[in-house]
């Protein structure tokens, strides 16, 4: 029976077959452990000389790493594997024997993992990452089906630049010019127009010229957006939704989080409400802090980021940015001029912003003001001016970036690891 190593609890004391590739492998004169791994998951397979035929302990010895193989064996519950099971080798037929195979079990350097990422991919740290990558997904689909929200796809080819026009990708489009889309924000605006609650998840870019643990070049968001929602509905919506992405990871990637090394305690205490803090309380923070790098109205660093983040043991919010220094289409806070409806979401133990945030201007005047004040041409944007025109309402939305909510969750330092094939300021392979 073929069978892969996710199911193979099914199958205790039953004879299986895994087509697999050998990880890693040590033997002694007796016995040899082989590292299997079938891309569901690891298992070690045991070949005991005494009870197999001579060619097939004698190919358990010599088989290299990342040979593909076909296993047979029985499978035995083994209390020492954090899996659970082992298998108890009858047959190995080798599929194709791989040669002189780059990422051997020593530790590498950080560019030559890079380079090698199409097979770095293979390693149980990277495995372990993408299927908590996985859960993320599965759980927001989940989490917004589950609340009348609609799918809706915003193009990726656009016109427009919701997020300033300093870091887009430009591209030719015909005999226009076109830019790959930095944030689906704008279509989904009218999208809610037309289906109430909606919800985007799809690739971002931008040109941006940093080079940090938190920056892609290209990156996947999560972009809801509602019609009615207030400022605070979207605040409430936000922490349950955060609050949901972390517990169903720890109900369901338990064995990739102990692969990870992830503390779970402090993913236990992410749980709705999150603390909030307004702009202007960060600065005086900051300040007593002994950061004199900052005055008000500037933007945060990682650094200033960090030091907020740290007083919490759950993400915390920064809500009312200075007007200056937030995106044109953010609704003014009504008792203040000076400063937006909007909130970042900065994630614990330093691994920055992963959402920003806000209501929206529904106001067809303010809106075209402000459109003129950042010096946005108005034929490209007319159609989301027209949303203010025909039947306007009070609107808000936010942008979780997946990468680093998985570099979050997973405990990973950089973002490079948390999507397949990272696209960084100097990096194009593979
Ligand atoms: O804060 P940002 O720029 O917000 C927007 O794009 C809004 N239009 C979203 C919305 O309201 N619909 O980006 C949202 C999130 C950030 O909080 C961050 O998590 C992530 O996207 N992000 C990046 N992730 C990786 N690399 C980059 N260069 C990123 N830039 C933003
Ligand atoms: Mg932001």
């Amino acid at each position: 029976m073929k069978v892969t190593i996710r199911e193979i609890n099914k199958y205790v004391d039953q004879e299986v077959t895994i087509g697999c590739w050998l990880a890693n492998k040590r033997s002694s004169g007796k016995i040899a452990f082989l590292q299997l791994r079938d891309g569901t998951g690891f298992i070690q397979g045991v070949v005991v000389k005494n009870e197999v035929p001579d060619d097939v302990f004698q190919l358990a010895k010599t088989v290299t790493q990342e040979s593909s193989l076909y296993i047979t064996g029985m499978v035995r519950i083994d209390e020492r594997s954090p899996f659970g099971y082992e298998l108890l080798v009858k047959d190995i037929e080798l599929i194709s024997e791989s040669h002189d195979y780059p990422i051997t079990p020593k530790a590498h350097g950080t560019e030559f993992l890079m380079d090698h990422r199409h097979l770095w991919l293979r390693s149980k740290r990277q495995h372990a990452i993408m299927v908590v990558r996985n859960e993320i997904i599965r759980a927001t689909y989940e989490f917004f089906n589950d609340r009348g929200f609609i799918k809706v796809d915003p193009p990726i080819l656009t016109g427009s630049a919701p997020e300033g026009t300093t870091e887009l990708f430009h591209t030719k489009y015909f005999d226009e010019d076109a830019y790959l889309s930095q944030s689906g924000q704008l279509y989904m605006e009218a999208a809610a127009m037309a289906l109430g609650k909606v919800f985007s998840f799809g690739p971002t870019f931008r040109a941006e010229k940093s080079k940090t643990r938190r920056h892609l070049i290209e990156f996947w968001m999560i972009e809801p957006e509602m019609a009615f929602y207030t400022f605070e509905d979207n605040l409430k919506l936000q922490e349950e939704y955060v609050s949901y992405l972390v517990q169903s990871v720890l109900k369901n990637c338990k064995l990739e989080l102990n692969t990870l090394g992830r503390d779970l305690s402090k993913l236990e205490n992410i749980q709705a409400p999150f603390p909030r803090i307004h702009y202007d309380d960060a600065i005086k923070f900051l300040h007593e802090k002994g950061f004199d790098d900052i005055k008000w109205g500037d933007d945060f660093g990682a650094p200033h980021e960090t030091a907020i983040a740290n007083s919490f043991d759950r993400p915390v919010f920064i809500t009312h940015f200075p007007k200056a220094i937030k995106p044109f289409y953010m609704e003014p806070d009504p008792d203040r001029e000076d400063v937006v409806l909007c909130a970042d979401l900065i994630a614990p133990e330093g691994y920055g912003e992963i959402i920003g945030g806000s209501e929206r201007i529904h106001d067809y005047e303010l809106l075209k003001h402000r459109l003129d004040e950042y010096h946005l041409p108005l034929d490209t944007y007319q159609w989301y001016l027209d949303l203010r025109k025909y039947g306007s309402v009070p609107h808000s939305g936010f942008g979780l970036g997946l990468e680093r909510t998985v570099a979050w969750i997973t405990g990973t330092e950089h973002v490079r690891e948390t999507i397949p094939f990272p696209r960084l300021l100097n990096r194009l392979y593979p």
